[in-house]
């Protein structure tokens, strides 16, 4: 019996696989690689010294799909794939709303026709919108500001339902707040192709010198020091929180807050960026960027009751591991020759 991890090639589906095999899972990773390497699940083999059966398929592509559950027998599946970059899907919707919904739908119906009913979905903090309540319980009104953040809404809808239609399925969705971090190896971390959107990444690739300085994209906020404020999480408490949900899943299907309950602002994460990592990190104040809100930041008590999971590595392990794996990979996965 295997866990299939959708998108197990990307940023937290690696790390979770490390998660995974080190608690003695066999695993499966679905990826197209469309925005991953097969060199993050060399780097997972080598840090756990076992294997992972990967199988290079587009979700959107069924017959490979259900290829997948006749050649494996799955128990459960984490479905991180998905794209996930919010300009992006502004700009092109029906390819989000294409890739995103038709894999999920394609899953949904692989994993019942195979008799195969739990799940974990990667959902996001973003389905609050511009919260009216901090921190956000899961209870909190829902509304997307963008069609990426529809197509978690939409997917959150198709599981309810779908878990609604038979008692069999257990759904757990889970709303991320912002990871961050690394594993603390330095061997696997986050690659993004092209200039980074989110604010981590960036500063940590203007601490290693590959770009001059951050924008911060706002100082008139209504907040502490006027910049925006999030509820960093570290991507290994991330990753096991997902191995949380698999041992708590629930009758039906029941959404999660993964965050850590604490705020910090974008000139925090600059200042402890430069002092963990002992680089410079030169900002210039810019405007606004559209769409962002003040502050987003989790009520995480439902998760650390109902699934005995808790957040606990603080602002500084995060940037700190996030540093460790930037300096020894400043190119990510695959280094210019
Ligand atoms: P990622 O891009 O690193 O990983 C996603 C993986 O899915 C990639 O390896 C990509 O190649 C793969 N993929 C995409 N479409 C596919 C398809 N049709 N078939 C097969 N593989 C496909 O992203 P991540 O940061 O690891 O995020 C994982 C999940 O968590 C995503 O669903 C994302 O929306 C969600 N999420 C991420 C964040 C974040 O800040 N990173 C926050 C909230 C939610
Ligand atoms: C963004 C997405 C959100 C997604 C999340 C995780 C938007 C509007 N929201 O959230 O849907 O779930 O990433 O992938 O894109 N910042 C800067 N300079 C930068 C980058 C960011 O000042 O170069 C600021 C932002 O204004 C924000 C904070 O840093 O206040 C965090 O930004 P980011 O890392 O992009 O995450 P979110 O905006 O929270």
């Amino acid at each position: 019996m295997a866990i299939l991890v959708t998108g197990g090639a990307g940023y937290i589906g690696s790390h979770t696989v490390v998660a995974l095999l080190e608690r003695g899972h066999d695993v499966v990773v679905v990826d197209d690689l469309s925005n991953s390497s097969e060199a993050s699940l060399e780097r997972v083999e080598q840090l756990t010294g076992k294997g992972v059966a990967f199988i290079k398929a587009d979700l959107t592509d069924k017959p490979a799909l259900d290829a997948v559950f006749e050649e494996h027998t799955i128990e459960s599946v984490i479905h991180f794939a998905g794209l996930k970059a919010v300009g992006e899907s502004v700009e092109q919707p029906l390819r989000y709303y294409q890739n995103n919904l038709i894999s999920s739908m394609n899953l949904l119906e692989s994993m019942s026709s195979h008799d195969c009913w739990d799940l974990v979905f990667s959902s996001s903090a973003t389905v609050y919108g511009d919260p009216e309540i901090l921190p956000i319980p899961e209870t909190a009104s829902t509304g997307a500001t963008n069609p990426y953040g529809r197509t978690k809404l939409m997917i959150e809808e198709i599981c309810r339902d779908v878990a609604e239609s038979d008692p069999r399925w257990r759904i757990s969705l889970l709303r991320y707040f912002n990871p961050v971090g690394a594993h603390p190896s330095g061997m696997l971390g986050e690659d993004p192709n092209g200039p980074p959107n989110n604010l981590v990444p960036y500063v940590m690739q203007v601490a290693v010198g590959r770009r001059d300085q951050v924008s911060v994209f706002g100082d008139d906020y209504d907040t502490p020091d006027g910049t925006g404020v999030r509820d960093y999480i570290h991507v290994i408490d991330l990753a096991l929180g997902h191995l949380a949900a698999l041992d708590h899943l629930p009758k039906g299907c029941d959404s999660y807050n993964l965050g850590t309950g604490n705020g910090a602002s974008v000139l925090e994460i600059i200042q402890t960026a430069a002092s963990v990592s002992g680089a410079d990190v030169p900002y210039e104040i810019t405007d606004r960027r559209p769409g962002d809100i003040a502050t987003s930041l989790a009520d995480p008590t439902k998760a650390n009751t109902e699934l005995e999971w808790r957040a606990d590595r603080g602002l500084e392990v995060m940037l700190r591991d996030a540093w460790n794996w930037q300096s020894k990979n400043p190119h990510g996965f695959n280094p210019p020759e």
